[in-house]
């Protein structure tokens, strides 16, 4: 019997099973020196996440094997700056930890799972931070039936996410560590300095304390939009090395990923992918207009509060072509994006609808003015944003 298991249908697969193929061709493409405990070179894995640049990688001839093809292209997955990525690497080779902070939807959450499925083959050792996030849920609870029945013992120990990454040298993620409370978040200042956790109540035994094993590391990532990273202890920050992950530069990039995860959520429902890319090009322009406070003819716009990520252009792109797919001929789908762009700038304040109108007013105008056929369509639909 094959010891393999395939994973059973799961609405969204964890990176590591989604690009299993990718993993297993880099480890065997580079056979370089790897930090203890990790799976890649660190190069491999900055190539895992930012792609090979359309290039395909061949692998040398002693590396070739069966299962593997010989050349493989890898695809890029978080698109932004490569240095980012590498300085990102680097913290955690020198098994620091890495806190990853910046606005809402800029993939603070995708780039540790992609480092984590990378590193140690597992991004789903993960505490989601909340107001409600106990220290037990950083260290280790225990199974109350066994504890009443047979006291405090290794078997009756619940490990955290955060214990069972140090066991095996693995990388554990926090999610949304500035929405625990700061002395919650403080467990985790003697777990990255002495590397261990005690556990008082086996004191006397061999399991009083777990020592993490070699590759263990932490990655956090952190919201702006949330409490403050300023509201961490000095301590636990000089523990993290921070990284800003900001909105994506380039209008062409940004309009690729689009289209890719929109299509890729059309293919997950096995629904066809037809929207414009005119549709999607002033879906994207729309959104980069809004949140730069400025049109990419240099005219000035008024931004909503809410931050209009590349997330939330993907989450619209979607239902636009969800609704052109299960809705066909109803309507065209232009005609649901002003409806859309409304919905998603009224999230934190609903007054900001008067600044989307202004946009309408200002920049929308002058396109259909200039006469590119899609933004006058734009504008005859104005009336959408007056209800
Ligand atoms: N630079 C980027 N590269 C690739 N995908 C991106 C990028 N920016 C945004 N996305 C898209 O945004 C989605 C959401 O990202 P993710 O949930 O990781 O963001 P986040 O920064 O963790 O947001 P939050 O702060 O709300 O938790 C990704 O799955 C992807 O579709
Ligand atoms: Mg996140």
């Amino acid at each position: 019997m094959s010891t393999t298991t395939t994973p059973a249908a799961r609405q969204v697969q964890p990176a590591e099973h989604a690009h299993a193929a990718e993993l297993a061709f880099l480890a065997a493409y580079d056979d370089g020196p790897r930090p203890p405990g990790w799976r890649l070179t660190p190069r491999a894995v900055v190539t895992f996440i930012v792609g090979s640049g359309g290039v395909a990688l061949e692998l040398p001839r002693s590396a070739r094997r069966d299962d593997l093809p010989r050349t493989l292209t890898v695809t890029a997955k978080f698109v932004g700056e490569r240095a980012l990525v590498e300085r990102c690497v680097v913290t955690l080779a020198g098994e620091r930890g890495l806190l990853l902070v910046g606005e809402p939807g800029t993939a603070k959450s995708m780039l540790s799972e992609l480092l984590s499925a990378a590193i140690c083959g597992s991004s789903e050792l993960v505490v989601q931070g909340t107001a409600g996030t106990t220290e037990d849920q950083l260290r280790y609870g225990w199974n109350y039936a066994l504890l009443l029945a047979h006291g405090p013992s290794a078997a009756a120990l619940v490990p955290s996410p955060i214990l069972s990454a140090m066991r095996t040298g693995a990388v554990a993620r926090v999610e949304e560590i500035t929405r625990c409370l700061p002395e919650v978040q403080d467990a985790l200042v003697s777990i990255l300095s002495d590397r261990r956790i005690a556990v008082p109540e086996l004191s006397g035994t061999a399991d009083a304390t777990v020592p993490a094993a070699p590759g263990f590391t932490l990655i956090a990532t952190a919201n702006l939009r949330d409490r403050g990273v300023s509201e961490m202890s000095a301590a636990l920050k000089r523990r993290f090395n921070f990284e800003t992950v900001g909105p994506i530069g380039d209008l062409a990039q940004e309009i690729a990923l689009v289209q890719r995860q929109a299509r890729a959520t059309l293919e997950r429902v096995h629904a066809p992918f037809a929207v414009d890319d005119a549709v999607l090009e002033a879906l994207v322009t729309a959104f980069r207009d809004l949140r730069a406070g400025q049109s990419v003819e240099g005219w000035e716009v008024e931004r909503p509060s809410t931050v209009m990520s590349t997330a939330e252009a993907v989450a619209v792109a979607s239902s636009l072509a969800l609704a052109a797919a299960y809705f066909p001929g109803d309507r065209d789908v232009v005609s649901l994006l002003p409806g859309h762009l409304l919905g998603v700038v009224r999230k934190d304040d609903p007054a900001d609808g008067a600044k989307l109108l202004g946009y309408w007013d200002g920049a929308v105008r002058r396109r259909a003015e200039d006469g590119a056929r899609l933004w006058r369509r734009l504008w005859e639909l104005r009336d959408v944003l007056t209800d």
